[in-house]
């Protein structure tokens, strides 16, 4: 059984999302992780991802172990909530054989949503592998209780627009809700090569915040207005305004000190290449930035990037 999932970026809002304001994100399908299971000859559950150098049998990881935790999560769930021709829990407590291939070309701790991508690939790809079915509800539900064991106060929005792989509003405890495009517009997104947990940068504005509460949400408010005067842009087509207000939200960004040298560096080679605006993307202190561009200009915007010091870059249309 094979499932996959995309990566995601963050269009506005990142951080103050954490917070209860609303921000943008989209999925980024040209990167995703995917994940095969096959019954296994072996006694065990066996776990292959060449991509991080992982060949392991379930019970000689660590229980939070990332992708440990994602199996034990679901082998409880199953065992919890049978279903009819389930085989999550067979009998006694016994589980079956099986052999799980991940791979995924989502850079990690980069800010593209890697780790909430191979969840939800992951356990997509075990639902339908043992006959438990779950709705995409669930399927979030369950990746954000993971994300919660990887840092404390995430927002939602990653295992979000990972799971439903659409343009997403997103603000923290509301239903979701999609928002439509009303003219494709081009992204090009630049990577540092720096990898840089979310956990990080999250518990570091906490602490900002707790030691100044008024001047954060004050800042969270601002960031706030930009998310929604963006939706409203980005629904009635009018994309070309958003680039200021990826300026601006990057300025705020710096504010919480979440931005970085190379960061920066990137954003500036953007705006000087032809971008109508740059800002990075996701947890920061390193990972991704995203340049707003119109198409003709989105390769020379790339090799901008590049020349500035960018390990990659990549060429997206939100639409
Ligand atoms: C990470 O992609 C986005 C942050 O706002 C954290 C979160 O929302 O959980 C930095």
């Amino acid at each position: 059984m094979k499932a996959s999932a995309p990566g995601k970026i963050i269009l506005f809002g990142e951080h103050a999302v954490v917070y209860g304001r609303p921000a943008l994100a989209v999925p980024v399908t040209q990167v995703h992780a995917d994940v095969e299971i096959l019954d296994a000859d072996s006694t065990g559950i066996w776990i292959h991802a060449p991509g991080i150098n992982l060949h392991a049998e379930l019970n000689t990881l660590p229980s939070d172990h990332p992708v440990a935790a994602v199996i034990h999560n679901f082998l409880f769930l199953s065992r919890q909530s049978p279903s009819p021709f389930g085989r999550g829990a067979r009998g006694e407590g016994g589980f079956p054989n099986l052999n799980i291939h991940i791979t995924s070309s989502i850079p990690v701790a980069s800010g593209l949503g890697s780790g909430a991508a191979v969840t939800v690939a992951l356990v997509r790809a075990l639902s339908a592998h043992l006959n438990h079915p779950m709705t995409d509800e669930e399927v979030n539900a369950f990746a954000y209780d993971i994300e919660k064991l990887h840092h404390s106060t995430p927002s939602g929005i990653d295992n979000t627009v990972v799971t439903y792989a659409k343009p997403v509003y997103f603000i923290k405890t509301q239903p979701i809700e999609v928002f439509k495009v009303g003219e494709p517009f081009t992204i090009v997104i630049g990577d540092t090569g720096i990898s840089a947990p979310t956990k990080e940068s999250v518990a570091d504005v906490r602490k900002l915040w707790e030691a100044d509460q008024a001047r954060w949400e004050s800042v969270f408010d601002e960031v706030g207005e930009i998310a929604r005067s963006a939706k409203e842009k980005i629904e009635t087509g009018d994309w070309r305004l958003l680039g200021e207000l990826m300026n601006q939200n990057h300025t705020l960004l710096q504010k919480m000190t979440v931005s970085s040298p190379e960061l920066d560096t990137l954003v500036e080679a953007a705006r000087k290449a032809g971008a109508a605006g740059a800002k990075l993307s996701g947890g920061g202190r390193g990972g991704n930035m995203i340049a707003l561009a119109e198409a003709k200009k989105a390769d020379d915007i790339s090799s901008a990037l590049i020349s500035a010091g960018a390990k990659n870059t990549i060429v997206t249309q939100v639409s």
